[in-house]
């Protein structure tokens, strides 16, 4: 296996494709991704962005080609392993994707419960990432009554919490003004600070100038 996988890399992607019908949302795309790497997707709506992310965490599967994730291989991994795979990553999604029944604490909480940790080590780690994002006196508010810029922190806090090896993020500042916005990324470094792998799809070319990352461009699903 790691001999396949290389030195370091954390995520190969081998000629992938994926086609919904006859539509190609991403073509022939082969990219080695190492550990700790900070990566920006980018290109034009409808270039294949988020269908890259999804193939990533098997929200969707690949139409053809290979994908291994730390050393795992998408295509051969049975159902009963999915939930080990989803711990490795923490994913923002483009529209939140939070609870609105469940507390902000409920929504960051959830994904330690499904990954197994015990009461008594959920509420500090929850706590802490609230806190890191800024938005521990929101705790026990529900996402209806937050701002859009308050419930992408929350958003991030789920992706950070138990300190996954892969952040993915969907347009992260999609819908954010600059100030928002500024602060969104100041937390995903300090995600890579700490060791993660972070892959950011973006479309906003000024975040890319703006800060240092390897830059994959995607033009009707081809990397340019
Ligand atoms: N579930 C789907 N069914 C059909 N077509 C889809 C689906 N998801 C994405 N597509 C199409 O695939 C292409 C790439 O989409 P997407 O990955 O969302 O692009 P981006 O995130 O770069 O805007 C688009 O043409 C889009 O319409
Ligand atoms: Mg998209």
């Amino acid at each position: 296996m790691y001999a396949v996988q290389g030195n370091n890399s954390i995520i190969r992607m081998f000629h992938v494709s994926k086609w919904y019908g006859k539509m190609v949302a991403l073509s022939d795309v082969t990219l080695n991704v190492c550990q700790n790497e900070f990566i920006f997707v980018t290109g034009p709506s409808g270039a294949g962005k988020s269908t890259m992310i999804k193939l990533l965490y098997m929200g969707e599967t690949v139409s053809s080609g290979s994908i291994l994730v730390d050393g795992m291989n998408l295509a051969r991994i049975s159902k009963k392993q999915i939930p080990m795979l989803r711990r490795k990553f923490g994913v923002i999604f483009q529209d939140f994707k939070l609870i609105p029944t469940k507390t902000v604490f409920q929504n960051v909480s959830l994904v330690l419960e499904v990954a197994g940790f015990k009461p008594k080590e959920i509420y500090p780690l929850v706590m802490d990432v609230l806190e890191r994002v800024g938005i521990e006196d929101r705790s026990e508010e529900f996402p209806p009554v937050l701002s859009g810029g308050e419930k992408q922190r929350v958003a991030i806090a789920r992706a950070m919490v138990g300190t996954p090896k892969i952040v993915l993020a969907d347009e992260p500042t999609g819908s954010l003004d600059p100030d928002s916005a500024a602060h969104i990324f100041q937390l995903l470094r300090s995600v890579h600070e700490r060791g993660a792998t972070v892959i950011i799809a973006t479309h906003d070319q000024q975040m890319i100038n703006n800060h240092h990352g390897r830059v994959v461009r995607l033009v009707k699903g081809r990397m340019a």
